[in-house]
């Protein structure tokens, strides 16, 4: 197919080098940032645009991944007609899209991605679209990237998103804490890869409520007061373990 990549930053040049890399023609990167958009661009052998007036108008998809507040702005600059469209916002509805495109969809990528990051990670997609045809080219388009695809509606997909906000981006600000605790305390951080690898390996043969463990889930009050005296002089921190704790006594009933 034919795509025009609208967008430079993490989604774009993952998903823009995973089309590229299917065999697809990237034939258009807009970014409102000339430099940006010229290394994606570069990236993807395309040429690149800055002004919405110089958008490709005969490409088969356009693929808009943009922070999710523009995406509510996005009529007052394009028009596709009906051409193929999808964003990529895991919690914006796919009718923010109604008024550039007759055919319009989602195409989010279940995965937290980075631009700077060299290997391409598995990063199943999710789609949704206004109508069956544009559902089925979705469709064909993200499994020509990915073995992994689902359709979904928004409300299912908002579920889904904030459950990924609690797998991912919490857990990776657990690790960030847990960095700056252990640099505090003259520890090195990367003493605990192993653990943290096999938390991650179990849950791939376990439900994560089967194996949970620590202070918490035994009930070993003498060890959570003295975490919590620990912190007595970080109080964000104190909060969120006293928080956590009781979660997990909440939820396993202890
Ligand atoms: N990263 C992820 O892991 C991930 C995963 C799934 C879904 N998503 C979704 O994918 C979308 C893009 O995320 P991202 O991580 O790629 O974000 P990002 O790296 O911050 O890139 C955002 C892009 O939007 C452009 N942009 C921002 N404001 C603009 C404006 N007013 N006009 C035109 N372009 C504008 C930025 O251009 P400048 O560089 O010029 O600012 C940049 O190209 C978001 O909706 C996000 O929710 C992200």
């Amino acid at each position: 197919m034919d795509i025009v990549i609208i967008g430079t930053g993490n989604v774009a040049t993952v998903l823009g080098r995973k089309l590229k890399a299917a065999g697809h023609r990237i034939v258009q990167v807009f970014g409102r940032t000339p430099i940006v958009a010229n290394e994606l661009a570069l990236i993807l052998e395309a040429p690149y645009c800055s002004s919405w007036s110089q958008l490709h108008k005969n490409a088969d998809f356009y693929l808009v991944a943009v922070s999710d507040d523009v995406l509510q702005n996005l009529s007052d600059y394009i028009d596709l007609d009906n051409k193929l469209v999808a964003h990529t916002a895991g919690a914006v509805p796919i009718k923010v899209l109604k008024s550039i495109s007759g055919n319009y969809g989602l195409f989010y990528p279940l995965q937290s991605l980075r631009k700077d990051v060299k290997d391409l990670p598995t990063t199943p997609i999710i789609v949704e679209a206004n109508n069956t045809k544009s559902l089925e080219q979705l469709t064909a388009i993200a499994q020509s990237i990915s073995p992994l695809v689902t359709e979904l509606n928004d409300a299912q997909r908002l579920h889904l998103h904030l459950a990924a906000v609690l797998v991912s981006n919490f857990t990776n600000h657990l690790y960030a804490l847990a960095e700056e605790y252990c640099i505090q305390h003259n520890l090195n951080f990367k003493k605990l890869h192993p653990l943290l690898q096999e938390t991650a390996n179990r849950i791939q043969l376990y439900s994560p409520a089967e194996v949970q463990t620590g202070p918490a889930i035994r009930n070993d009050t003498t060890t959570l007061q003295k975490h919590i005296d620990l912190l007595k002089d970080n109080e964000p921190l104190k909060h969120i373990y006293e928080v956590l704790s009781k979660s997990i006594r909440h939820f396993h009933k202890v």
